[in-house]
């Protein structure tokens, strides 16, 4: 990326405070980011599906959903930019008792190589990453899940700040995953008055075929 400061001066390459790890460690370092303890409730509406296995949480931040995870019997890879976040994702991971069920793995999820056929189960909540999404589909082993939730297009009559190309468009997480089986799918939210300051959300619980 470059970006032009005056007529001589470029900056070529992401400034710091531009870089996502930078942002969200200070924001997590400022007590901003998530910090709810408790799953998310679409994850726990529908794991009875999965049986326990190898899971992978995508972008963990304090590690809600990978602690319920590894207390219901999965082994977590949890991985996230933030260091600071994973910091107190392990002290929270300790106290449950489920510490040694969970590795933390710090690392930008667009740099890094997932591996193929791999995890019984990939959750994601409040992330969207398009460029991420052929990587995730591969990394779930045949006949395993893909439990997700994150905001969609509606968000932005909410939070006008929000980055659009973060924000699932309509119908799109179900046409990430049209191949798969959809055991359940909803988007919430539209551009109707009554619905802005609602949280608008897009999730999905599919599984990949066995063959
Ligand atoms: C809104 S938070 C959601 C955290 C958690 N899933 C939850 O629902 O509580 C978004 C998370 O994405 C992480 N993140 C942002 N960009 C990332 C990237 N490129 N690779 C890995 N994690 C990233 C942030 O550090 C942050 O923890």
């Amino acid at each position: 990326m470059t970006r032009k400061v005056d007529d001589k001066v470029h900056i070529i390459g992401r400034p710091p405070d531009d870089d996502p790890r930078t942002r969200w460690d200070a924001r997590y370092a400022r007590g901003e980011g998530p910090r709810k303890e408790s799953p998310h409730a679409w994850l726990v509406h529908h794991l009875w599906r999965v049986r326990p296995g190898l899971a992978l949480d995508i972008a963990c931040g304090m590690g809600r959903d990978s602690i319920w995870l590894a207390r219901h019997g999965f082994r977590v890879h949890a991985v996230d930019i933030s260091g600071v976040a994973l910091r107190q994702a392990r002290r929270r991971a300790r106290r449950a008792g489920v510490a040694d069920r969970i590795a933390f793995v710090v690392a930008d999820l667009t740099r890094f190589a997932l591996p193929k056929a791999r995890y019984d189960l990939i959750i994601g909540f409040s992330y969207w990453e398009p460029s991420l999404l052929p990587a995730l589909r591969e990394a779930v082993r045949p006949g395993g899940f893909i439990i997700y939730e994150t905001f969609n297009v509606w968000w932005r009559y909410t939070r006008s700040d929000v980055n659009e190309a973060y924000l699932v468009p309509p119908g799109g997480m179900r046409a990430w995953l049209q191949d798969w089986h959809i055991w359940a799918y909803r988007e919430i939210g539209s551009d109707h008055p009554s619905t802005v300051g609602r949280k608008a959300v897009s999730s999905i619980v599919a599984q990949k075929p066995r063959q």
